[in-house]
């Protein structure tokens, strides 16, 4: 097992990565806890025996998790069985189970600890780490949230056994973004398919909680890691959630990266099978991204990418970029 230690502003989160870890970490935490589960019903029956005796809530899957509806429920359950401040919440699932339960533990009593315990890709590499947690309004993504760390976050591999490709590949999407950005020989092993799952999970992790430490709240560096996800957030909006979050932020990455690269870039997205065809009109899109929370006076930041392993945020205006895609025939 490898094992970070991350600072944050208010303490230090640890990060646990190893294969068929989650039964003895999940153990070790109850002896001194509480525990609470929420988890959405395939995680639950596939992993009954991991969940075991400790309390669980199920909510809905993928970003019905998100909605509004499904906090109220969660938030209600709680009330009825009395759960207090020394409870610790273990977020069981995907990207959609940990920015429920991390919005629920900063929100429920003014704030409770929580645990994630990612089980697909995407939220390994990804979502499970750096804090941010969000709800969907109606099909608006992300429009309410909050930072706040979990405690801890055990990541274990063996969870990957059951997921299904296509949400497999939905996570490769993030860790393509990590290897374009800062990464070339990774970038190269994910083209030949020849990269060490493990190797990959814990590289991505690294980078991850690196620059989430260093800019925890989204003010300068950390802003790199949106790269493909204004656009990609609206394609998962138009889409109403059909697309998966990895294969809209796919498409994403390719309207937004704007340099040499873009024909490599679409080489190894169609690889992993992460572009889809669909085909919203660039009005559709811009008139939607207006609303997106990255959009700050009309301006719009944009990750430049010059070369792999080279960035630079570049703040435009929307007409300006939409000048730059009109000459793009990019679906
Ligand atoms: N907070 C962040 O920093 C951050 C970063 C990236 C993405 N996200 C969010 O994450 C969400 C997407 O998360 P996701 O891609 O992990 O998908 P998900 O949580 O929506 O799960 C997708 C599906 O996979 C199933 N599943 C999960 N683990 C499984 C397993 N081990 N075996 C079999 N089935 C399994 C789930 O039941 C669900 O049906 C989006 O809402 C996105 O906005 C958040």
């Amino acid at each position: 097992m490898k094992t970070l230690r991350i600072p944050h502003l208010n303490g230090i989160v640890t990060i646990k990565c190893g294969e068929n870890i989650v039964g003895e970490e999940l153990k070790k935490l109850s002896l001194d806890h509480s525990l609470l589960i929420i988890t959405d019903e395939t995680i639950a029956n596939l992993y009954a025996h991991t969940i075991s005796d400790i309390p669980t809530i199920i909510v809905p899957e993928g970003e019905k998790a998100k909605d509004i509806e499904t906090y109220s429920m969660v938030i209600q359950e709680m009330l009825k069985r009395q759960v207090d401040k020394n409870v610790v919440l273990i977020a069981l699932g995907g990207g959609s189970i940990s920015d429920l339960t991390g919005f629920v533990a900063n929100s429920y009593k003014r704030g409770l600890r929580f645990v994630n315990v990612p089980t697909t890709l995407l939220s390994q590499i990804d979502a499970s780490i750096g804090g941010k947690n969000a709800l969907n309004i109606q099909s608006l993504k992300n429009q309410i949230g909050t930072i706040y760390q979990p405690k801890e976050i055990i990541i274990d591999s063996s969870f990957l056994k059951t997921l299904p490709q296509k949400q497999f590949n939905s996570g490769m999407a993030e860790a393509i973004k990590y290897a374009l950005l800062f990464d070339e020989a990774l970038l190269e092993k994910i083209e030949n398919q020849t990269f060490n799952q493990n190797d990959l999970i814990f590289r991505c992790v690294e980078l991850k909680a690196q620059i989430s430490s260093y800019d925890e709240f989204d003010s300068h560096k950390r802003k790199v890691l949106n790269f493909g996800h204004t656009v990609g957030h609206v394609l998962e909006s138009l889409s109403k959630f059909t697309l998966t979050h990895g294969e809209a932020i796919a498409w994403g990455m390719l309207w937004e990266i704007n340099s040499s690269l873009r024909p490599r870039l679409k080489k190894v997205l169609s690889k992993y099978s992460l572009l889809p065809d669909i085909s919203f009109t660039l009005e559709e899109i811009l008139s939607q991204i207006k609303s997106d929370k990255k959009i700050e006076s009309e301006n719009i930041t944009l990750a430049k990418i010059p070369k792999v392993g080279k960035y630079e945020l570049v703040k435009q205006t929307i007409e300006t970029w939409q000048k730059e895609l009109a000459h793009e025939h990019l679906w």
